[in-house]
């Protein structure tokens, strides 16, 4: 089984407002539908997306963080999963309470108040129910922050911490577009260019690298 999170959370303060991030879900969808193109058994649990479930691909819907993560150990503690993908773009924080209705805007200030999410990969990499653990890494790299020298160090401290064992880092840039730009990278290799094409594309790129890592 392939354990693939997409899309962006919403973490709700009262009834009809959330915090959220701009996540499309394109990238998470675009590898679900080629993990199942190439037969394997896929569940995608996904966050709120306006795109409909790739063929052959098993999704489950979900809203909060800390929904995403009770649904993704649920599968992981069920079967035997070769690949755990995190490609959501989870919230970092939540509101600490959650009210009914819709409060007056003058009392936002008064309501709320954030706490940190679950990391959901790192909770699901540390069960050690999967062969491969591989995350994304959405990096800044402006000449500021260290260009893409920073962005790959960044991401190779990422690796760490989570426990993965590679990470595909992207640009920025590619947020909420057809197209990206990424890079393979591992804590002990150098980073390897994947190029800059449609999503589907490099949907394509990333599972041949993947299974290329699975049979080392
Ligand atoms: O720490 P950062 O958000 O940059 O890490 C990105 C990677 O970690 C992505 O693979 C994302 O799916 C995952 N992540 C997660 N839960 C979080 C934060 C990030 O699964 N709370």
């Amino acid at each position: 089984m392939w354990l693939i999170t997409a899309g962006p959370t919403r973490e709700y303060l009262d009834s009809v407002r959330f915090l959220s991030n701009g996540s499309s879900g394109r990238m998470g969808y675009a590898l679900a539908s080629e993990a199942a193109r190439r037969g394997k058994v896929v569940h995608l649990v996904s966050g709120p997306v306006g795109l409909s479930c790739p063929a052959g691909v098993e999704r489950v819907l979900v809203e909060s963080a800390r929904e995403m993560l009770l649904v993704c150990r649920e599968a992981l503690s069920e079967n035997r999963c070769e690949v755990l993908l995190g490609v959501a773009a989870v919230s970092d924080a939540r509101p600490r309470h959650c009210v009914s209705g819709k409060p007056a805007k003058e009392d936002l200030s008064k309501i709320l108040e954030l706490v940190p999410n679950p990391d959901v990969l790192a909770t699901l990499a540390g069960m050690n129910r999967a062969d491969l653990c591989i995350g994304f890494a959405l990096e800044d790299m402006d000449e500021e922050r260290g260009g893409f020298v920073g962005a790959v160090e960044r991401s190779r401290s990422k690796l760490e911490r989570k426990g993965l064992q590679a990470i595909l880092l992207n640009e920025l840039a590619s947020m909420e577009r057809d197209r990206g730009e990424c890079w393979w990278v591992e804590r002990d290799a150098e980073p390897l260019a994947l190029g800059a094409a449609d999503k589907a594309a490099l949907a394509i790129r990333i599972v041949d690298q993947i299974q290329k890592r699975l049979q080392d």
